[in-house]
């Protein structure tokens, strides 16, 4: 069993990178960053200096977290898409009165239950059930859960990897599960000088290049590809007319690869289009959100760049 689903999951990768490196511009899913290696990379990089998005997240939280919970409502189910560590969710967990039962989600059940056991034990008052669901499309709530008022909560700005047709999509999602009384309480960095943006992909230490590299690395392990990182320079660009953060991969020198029969070449100076983040202005993001959700409240760092919004259901 525990076979077979890892021969299908081998077997859609390889489908899912070879249509994208057979397009003009060559793409992978970002999906792919995420294995073991990549999610330790990833949290080194929220602790880089120039990676200025999840300490400023945290501080909006810390610093109005009661204000937050007043905003949410006397008794809530608090659901969490794309959980991963909770770490963010414990400033609410630890700070608010109010929430009876929290759901975190995710589509890897191991992890996700791991930190589940951990949540119950720091967090007995609460009632903690997990959830294995892929959040991008509809999904239903466990049984178990409570009839209370229902708040999403999407810290991260995750929502700006999303491309525009998928954050539609999601939005309704959100929107049908939480249902008319709901909530949405959601973290969204903001547009700022060009500088700091490309600065925060670009770290010094090199640590978002090999979060960047790996990307290839972790389809070897999975697929056995021979993909080699060390013939791809990582750098992150500023697109103004798309308002967002592109991670690349450029090819340092003309070579090919061979992945499941399929030739790929690769030429000198192209690249592999592996990550988007969008940046908002407040008026776009309320335009970007307006058929589903208005925007109730905003919160914001003293720079302004990175806001936590209280939205609810239209
Ligand atoms: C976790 C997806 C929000 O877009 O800033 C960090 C991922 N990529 N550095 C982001 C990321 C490169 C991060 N998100």
């Amino acid at each position: 069993m525990i076979e077979t689903d890892q021969i299908a999951k081998k077997a859609s990768m390889l489908e899912e990178v070879i249509t994208g490196l057979s397009q003009e511009q060559k793409t992978l899913p970002s999906k792919f960053f995420y294995d073991e290696k990549g999610s330790q990379l990833f949290d080194e990089i929220t602790n880089l200096k120039e990676y200025y998005p999840t300490r400023t997240e945290r501080k909006i939280l810390e610093d109005n977290v009661n204000e937050m919970e007043e905003y949410l409502g006397e008794e809530i189910v608090l659901i969490e898409p794309g959980s991963g560590s909770s770490e963010k969710t414990r400033i609410l967990l630890g700070s608010m009165q109010n929430i009876c039962c929290y759901i975190p989600m995710d589509i890897s059940g191991d992890y996700l239950f791991k930190v589940a056991d951990q949540l119950r034990d720091d967090y007995p008052d609460i009632s903690i059930q997990p959830l294995s669901a892929d959040y991008t499309k509809p999904f239903e709530l466990p049984e178990s859960s409570p009839e209370v008022r229902r708040v999403v909560f999407y810290p991260g700005s995750t929502i700006g990897n999303f491309k525009l047709e998928k954050v539609e999509q999601f939005l309704e999602v959100i929107h049908d599960i939480i249902g008319e009384d709901g909530a949405f309480l959601i973290g969204v960095d903001l547009k700022k000088d060009i500088p700091v943006l490309e600065a925060a992909y670009n770290d010094s230490e090199e640590i978002t290049a090999a979060f960047n590299k790996n990307i290839l690395e972790h389809i070897n392990r999975k697929t056995g590809t021979n993909f080699n990182p060390d013939l791809f320079d990582h750098k992150a660009i500023w697109n103004n007319e798309k308002s967002r953060i592109e991670m690349h991969l450029f090819v340092k020198e003309a070579h090919s690869v061979l992945v499941d029969g399929v030739e790929v070449s690769f030429k000198k100076g192209e690249s592999i289009h592996t990550e988007n983040s969008h940046k908002y202005t407040l008026e776009e993001f309320e335009d970007m959100v307006s058929e589903w959700f208005e925007v109730k409240k905003v919160w914001m760092d003293e720079d302004q760049y990175f806001s936590v919004q209280y939205l609810e259901p239209k």
